[in-house]
């Protein structure tokens, strides 16, 4: 391939929740991770690979400082909010870190020269998609601040990258679960808003009850239904779009999830399967921002990297988070 050895990463949010697991497993495999993290949403606990950068991405002088002494290879980028209804509060405070910090990366990138990026999007561009599954090229329609601000980010870099200026892998993530299966890092949100994280804490006493958000939608038990991908998986997903970038590949815009829906019964039923606690769930009202549903077409992820899951179970994915919340 002609780079250098080894290949140099940089992984900007590697303190965070999924930052982290890809940051394990780009060391496993052999590539120098830089973890570059202003810990504001993370303890630091899974700081566990990789050399550590106390950076703010708004110190675009810093990283550009980093990135010409470091010359990375690659960078990906986890760094960003995302809290949907805090985003609809606190516009600007998500368009400030997930636009604006964003573009102080890419312009430290451009003024070091580095070229490829990967990027953490979302489903959440997609807003209310028109059918299911979802297809990359679906209208992007975000419904929050949230969604709307990894949409900005995907035109900057599909302008930038139809002007030369870099290549990129857009990363559209769908429902995030999970753990490591070895334990040593997992999720460590203090609040979580997550289903899966919000029933295993229930189920530990964290929480009193479980909220069912809508039991009124036109899905088969009137609970809205998402595509859950295990983190492990997901990450693996990175690094192939990072060894596709290296080798050349154009840029791309991939969807991550199974293709497979699961309601919000379902999340409960299997949680309570899997702790073994029939934890007291009460059926409240819709949480607002909500789509009914929620499901990846994933054939271009897997004809263009050559994605192919291991831990294509819910009840894996749940046991894996339940293993590492019970140690937590
Ligand atoms: N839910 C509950 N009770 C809870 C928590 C969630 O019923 O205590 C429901 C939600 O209403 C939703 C489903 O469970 O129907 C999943 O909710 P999550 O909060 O776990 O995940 P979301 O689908 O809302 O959000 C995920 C990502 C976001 C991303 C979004 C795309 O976390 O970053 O998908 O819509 F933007």
């Amino acid at each position: 391939m002609g780079l250098k050895d080894p290949i140099r990463v940089v992984v900007t949010g590697g303190a965070g929740y999924i930052g982290s697991h890809v940051a394990k497993l780009l060391v496993k495999r052999g590539y120098e991770v830089l973890v570059i993290d202003n810990l504001a949403s993370s303890s630091g606990k899974n700081l566990l690979y990789g050399e550590f950068y106390p950076l703010d991405l708004a110190n675009e002088e810093g990283l550009c400082e980093l990135f010409r002494e470091k010359m990375p290879d690659v960078v990906m980028h986890f760094a960003a909010y995302i809290v949907v209804p805090e985003s609809v509060e606190h516009p600007l405070k998500y368009y400030y870190n997930n636009v604006g910090n964003t573009l102080r990366l890419l312009s430290a990138m451009q003024r070091a020269g580095i070229k490829n990026f990967i990027f953490s999007s979302s489903a959440a561009v997609y807003g209310i998609p028109e059918s299911i599954p979802v297809e990359e090229t679906a209208p992007l329609n975000p419904i929050s601040p949230y969604g709307e601000s990894k949409a900005m980010v995907e035109k900057i870099l599909r302008d930038m990258s139809l002007a030369g200026e870099l290549r990129y892998v857009s990363l559209r993530y769908f429902n995030v679960a999970g753990a490591d299966p070895e334990g040593e890092i997992g999720p460590t949100y203090t609040q979580p808003t997550h289903l899966i994280l919000r029933a295993l804490k229930t189920a530990k006493g964290e929480f009193p009850f479980l909220e069912i958000y809508g039991t009124d939608y036109p899905t088969p038990d009137g609970t809205c239904v998402r595509d859950y991908i295990h983190v492990m998986d997901l990450a693996e997903a990175h690094i192939l779009a990072m060894e596709y970038l290296l080798s050349g590949g154009s840029s791309e815009v991939l969807n991550c999830g199974y293709g497979k829906g699961h309601s919000v019964r379902e999340v409960v039923k299997l949680a309570k399967a899997v702790t073994g606690i029939d934890f007291e769930v009460r059926e409240t009202g819709r949480r607002p921002g909500d789509p009914p549903v929620l499901v990846a077409k994933v054939e271009k992820i897997k004809r263009v990297l050559g994605f192919r899951p291991k831990y294509e179970d819910l009840f894996l994915i749940i046991k894996h988070a339940w293993e590492w919340e019970r140690k937590n």
